[in-house]
């Protein structure tokens, strides 16, 4: 008898080893491969909440050039040569001078008309009238903006800049490709006496586009000639408010329950002397100071300044929350007995958001175009300094003097009060979470043994951060989602919950992950972008109670609400995720409903997944991982639905004649919860 051939035996022993290896991936998730998962929905009114409205929001902080070279459209990067400093001669990056040593000489002095930024540039053209020409094209200043001007064929920039010089000036101003030798728009300034700072502004109208181009002002004219607040701006920002209008488009889709800004860490300061102060940022825009971020490490010109964070607010439908500076920094502090003049200041800044126009802050806001005042409700009293030294003494002191002025404002703490309650007044309680994907997933019960009375949690920060998250991965996305399920389940312990960072430009990636990405002419949202889509219809609808069984390992979470859309017509969502690595069959069983009301038409599933838990979008891939929507075909009071590995899904069924069954009565209409 001749040798059995191993192969046989290797291939059975290969198939044990791959088998015991999947055998141990499933047990580990808990779940076996299409376990059934039994979710029981009580959909009758008596164990229902009401979502607050405010519950999912937004948090901007002026971080990774979220605002200046981001959202605030502003198309010049250090208009008014303030960034490198009060002492000359300074730096003027990004700006940039064309010709070479012997033909112009750029420097910096101290003779701007503006009193609160004295920085202007001074050009001395030493080519041309008598001595050796000046090369064509002249010589003279560019500014490539925030890596790159957007400058699109067929519209229009409003170029507003201000000069000064003891002879008559022949500019010409244009915007270029990137290496300035294609023109995008040109046009010439001349003026015979601008021996006083002079106010120039044309319109600039694109023949060619270019997503890095850049903005010029050149002379073949001898002389010297100054320069000061250069701006250059699109004049389709969002309803002309300076808004880029891509980026304000992905925050006004997510319809989003508050704004808190200006920041965290921005607005305390590595120093104070560098923290964000409301009265430099408002007013014309030429004469704010602008401040250099010590945080995140670059200058802004403040153009976003606290009427813009109010407008944008306002712009976006939903409730500002002001997140002001308490006299704390990350290294000083200023002593509770010396507190009072921040307290005014942040009195005066209410004064300006909600004073009457005849107020006297008020009346600086009217000038502004707001006669009516803001509708700023929320304040809190700094970011992330519970603990400081000073911070309760202070605290106290903004407290009285903020509920003595404006009783219904609701302030915010930044203490912790989720496990055991606060030892000082508050509304709310801040709480901010950056943690592996695990962790964060493994945090959404944590607000189910927190106080129903006294202050409520304002979740204002959190995100998986770290490997799991790389610049925003899937699994990121559906560990979030875990924790905002657990946060909608406990919404009379959670008033608010915003994810953090928002916005992050490619080219100053100080902070990774974040919500949405962009660069000068490009956007795309991360998966924790889209993940908050599924939770926009929750804020102001009804929570059902809801209970998953058989769930071993716990990494499933779901829970229901109703909500009603445009049309009046009534929604049961049902959101899932599986933090699981396999699939899923959830046995859906909803009770309390009339017989038959819910519809398969228009009854829809909305899946968030990819094929790799690490898989991001990207700039090549914008919407590898976005929400994907099916019809449901077989929709009932019992119905199984399979539900894909590391997903986030939501089951939404469309209610016909919406009526809920409540005990010892035949029906109740909650259209009115
Ligand atoms: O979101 C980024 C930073 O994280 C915030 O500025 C700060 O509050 C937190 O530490």
């Amino acid at each position: 008898m001749g040798a059995i051939t191993p192969w046989p035996r290797i291939l059975f022993l290969i198939f044990i080893a791959l088998s015991a290896f999947y055998f141990h991936q499933s047990s580990a998730d808990g779940i076996e491969a299409d376990q059934p998962v039994a979710l029981y929905v009580n959909a009758s009114e008596t164990s229902a909440k009401k979502i607050p409205n405010t519950l999912f929001g937004i948090f901007f902080e002026e971080i990774n050039h979220a605002g200046a070279g981001g959202l605030w459209a502003e198309l010049v990067s250090n208009r008014g040569f303030e960034a490198g400093g009060p002492n000359v001669p300074s730096n003027i990056d990004p700006w940039s001078f064309i010709g070479n040593e012997s033909s112009v000489i750029v420097s910096t002095d101290r003779s701007s008309c503006f009193e609160r930024n004295k920085i202007a540039l001074r050009m001395e053209v030493l080519c041309g009238e008598g001595s050796k020409a000046c090369p064509a094209g002249g010589v003279g200043i560019y500014n490539p903006g925030f890596w790159g001007m957007n400058i699109e064929q067929g519209k229009a920039y409003k170029l507003v800049f201000y000069v000064r010089s003891s002879r008559p000036i022949n500019l010409s101003v244009s915007l270029t490709g990137s290496t300035g030798l294609q023109t995008l728009a040109t046009t010439s300034i001349v003026a015979s006496d601008v021996s006083n700072w002079t106010k120039m502004e044309a319109t600039l109208q694109a023949k060619g586009s270019d997503a890095k181009a850049r903005l010029q002002l050149t002379t073949t004219r001898k002389g010297v000639i100054w320069f000061d607040q250069v701006s250059l701006m699109p004049t389709d920002t969002y309803k002309g408010r300076g808004f880029r209008n891509d980026l304000f488009a992905m925050l006004k889709d997510l319809k989003p329950g508050f704004m808190r800004f200006p920041g965290g860490c921005f607005v305390e300061g590595d120093w104070l002397r560098n923290a964000f102060r409301w009265k430099e940022t408002i007013g014309p825009w030429e004469e704010r100071p602008g401040h250099f971020g010590d945080v995140w490490h670059y200058w802004t010109d403040d153009g976003l300044g606290h009427f813009e964070f109010l407008q944008l607010a306002e712009d976006l439908g939903t409730a500002p929350i002001w997140v002001f500076n308490n006299g704390v920094s990350h290294n000083d502090e200023v002593e509770t007995s010396s507190i009072f003049p921040f307290i005014q200041e942040i009195l005066d800044g209410l004064e300006f958001a909600r004073g009457d126009a005849h107020s006297k802050w008020g009346s600086v806001r009217a000038a502004l175009g707001h006669p009516e005042p803001f509708d700023l409700k929320y304040v809190a009293v700094g970011n992330e300094d519970c603990g400081k030294k000073y911070y309760l003494g202070s605290y106290l002191r903004f407290y009285d003097a903020i509920k003595r002025a404006y009783p219904d404002i609701k302030i915010i703490s930044n203490c912790d009060g989720s496990s055991k309650p606060l030892d000082h007044p508050a509304d709310f309680y801040d709480y901010h979470i950056y943690s592996s994907a695990s962790s964060v997933f493994g945090t959404a019960q944590k607000f189910d043994k927190a106080p129903r009375s006294g202050p409520k949690a304002f979740v204002s920060e959190y995100a998986v951060t770290g490997d799991d998250a790389g610049k925003g991965s899937l699994i990121a996305a559906i560990a979030e989602a875990g924790f905002l399920i657990g946060l909608e389940k406990n919404c009379d312990a959670v008033e608010m919950a915003s994810y953090a960072p928002l916005f992050v430009n490619t080219n100053d990636r100080t902070w990774d992950p974040d919500a949405i990405v962009f660069d000068s002419s490009k956007v795309y949202g991360t998966p924790s972008y889209w993940m908050q889509h599924f939770f926009r219809e929750s804020n102001g609808a009804t929570l059902l109670d809801s209970s998953l069984r058989s769930n071993p390992a716990n990494s499933l979470i779901a829970s229901a609400i109703t909500w009603k859309d445009a049309d009046s017509r009534k929604h049961l969502r049902i959101k899932v995720v599986n933090f699981g690595s396999n699939n899923v069959t959830l046995q859906i069983s909803v009770d309390g409903l009339e017989v038959n009301s819910l519809q398969s038409s228009g009854s829809t599933k909305v899946v968030l997944t990819s094929g790799n838990p690490k898989d991001e979008n990207s700039f090549q891939t914008p919407n590898k991982i976005v929400p994907i929507k099916s019809q449901l075909d077989e929709v009932g009071e019992e119905m199984d639905v399979v539900v894909s590995p590391h997903s986030l899904t939501s089951i939404d069924l469309l209610i016909n004649s919406y009526s809920i069954r409540t005990v010892g009565s035949n029906s109740v209409d909650v259209s009115s919860y």
